[in-house]
């Protein structure tokens, strides 16, 4: 009788039961007691197919029991060895957090974007707004309206890209100056930055794409004064207090009178070096009163008010500053070059 009971359908429940237990105890990780869980209470194990061919209620009471403590053992060991896994990891992975971090590079701004900037703040300072013109322009604005004579040779296709007809490629940014006057009345204080094209050979000096700032004041009693005491101001934002600005006649179309605006060379402090030509003066702007024909062009009185206009070259301006010699390197994205600034 008692062999009958633990011996069921060829199973040695006790010998099963004590080989189990030793597989559970031996058992050292999670993944090692679930093996032992599949051999011994898998669908395929020993003890579920006796349990499955089970014919008689005593049998069944014997393999279930032994069913129920194996259950018992598989959790209580699972649970055990879970909390000793937790432990280890806590104690084996933790994070120091006293390291040094992973360096995240800082990018930095393009010399010309950092000259624009400076440029912006400089009037917004003083008050002008900034306004964005059209790189595609059409030859009213940027040539008739500007008091360009029909003949004026940068109209000529040699000179300036044409789109079709009368549509081209600005050659500079004055167009700005109409299209701000055309759609306000005085008083104007802006100023607009933006890039122009032109129909010229690539080489260090000159590209046939750059980038300008064009300024405009129009106001009721405007003078040469007021144009000579912002650019000053400008030159020494850029350059330095210390700068001397000079102030030569010039000529441009769309200006009368012109003037030419140069600092004392940075470098050699007007002694005369290779940046300044040896002249000890460097050229940054060209400006002037505004021509009364422009202003009539775009509808105010030239006896009511007056203005002074100014363009500069943002290229130069970060050539000069940095002592760059060649402008074709603000093109080509080379990192070892724009990582100095
Ligand atoms: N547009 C001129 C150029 O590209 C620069 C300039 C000169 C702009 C005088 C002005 C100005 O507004 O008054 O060379």
């Amino acid at each position: 009788m008692e062999e009958r009971s633990s011996t069921v359908a060829a199973v040695d429940v006790p010998a099963l039961e004590a080989e189990a237990q030793s597989a559970i105890a031996a058992a050292s990780t999670t993944a090692e007691l679930e093996q032992a869980r599949v051999r011994f209470l898998g669908r395929k194990s020993d003890l579920k197919q006796a349990l499955r061919n089970v014919r008689d209620r005593e049998s069944g009471m014997t393999l279930n029991a032994a069913r129920e403590r194996l259950e018992q053992a598989f959790e209580a060991r699972e649970a055990e060895l879970g909390r000793a896994e937790l432990d280890r990891t806590l104690t084996e992975e933790q994070v120091d957090v006293t390291l040094p971090g992973e360096l995240v590079r800082r990018g930095r701004l393009h010399p010309l974007t950092q000259v624009r900037r400076d440029v912006e703040d400089v009037f917004l300072g003083l008050g002008y707004e900034i306004v964005d013109g059209d790189e595609v322009e059409d030859t009213w604005h940027l040539f008739d309206a500007l008091n360009m004579p029909p003949q004026h040779i940068t109209r000529s296709p040699l000179h300036t890209l044409y789109l079709n007809g009368d549509t081209v490629l600005r050659t500079e940014t004055s167009a700005s100056q109409i299209r701000v006057m055309k759609e306000r009345r005085p008083p104007v204080y802006m100023i607009s930055p933006g890039r122009v094209y032109r129909r010229d050979t690539i080489d260090a000096t000159h590209g046939a794409i750059f980038h300008q700032v064009e300024g405009l004041a129009v106001d009721r009693g405007i003078t040469l004064a007021d144009l000579k005491g912002t650019l000053r101001h400008l030159c020494r934002a850029l350059f330095g207090a210390e700068r001397e600005v000079r102030f030569v006649t010039d000529f441009f179309p769309f200006t009368e009178p012109s003037v030419g605006v140069a600092v004392s060379c940075f470098l050699c402090d007007g002694v005369g070096c290779a940046v300044c030509k040896r002249t000890g003066w460097i050229e940054l702007a060209g400006s002037g009163m505004v021509d009364p024909n422009v202003l009539r062009n775009v509808g105010y009185d030239p006896d009511e008010v007056s203005g002074f206009a100014f363009g500069l070259g943002q290229e130069r301006i970060a050539l000069l500053r940095h002592g760059i010699p060649d402008l074709r390197m603000f093109l080509e994205n080379d990192l070892r070059f724009l990582r100095q600034f």
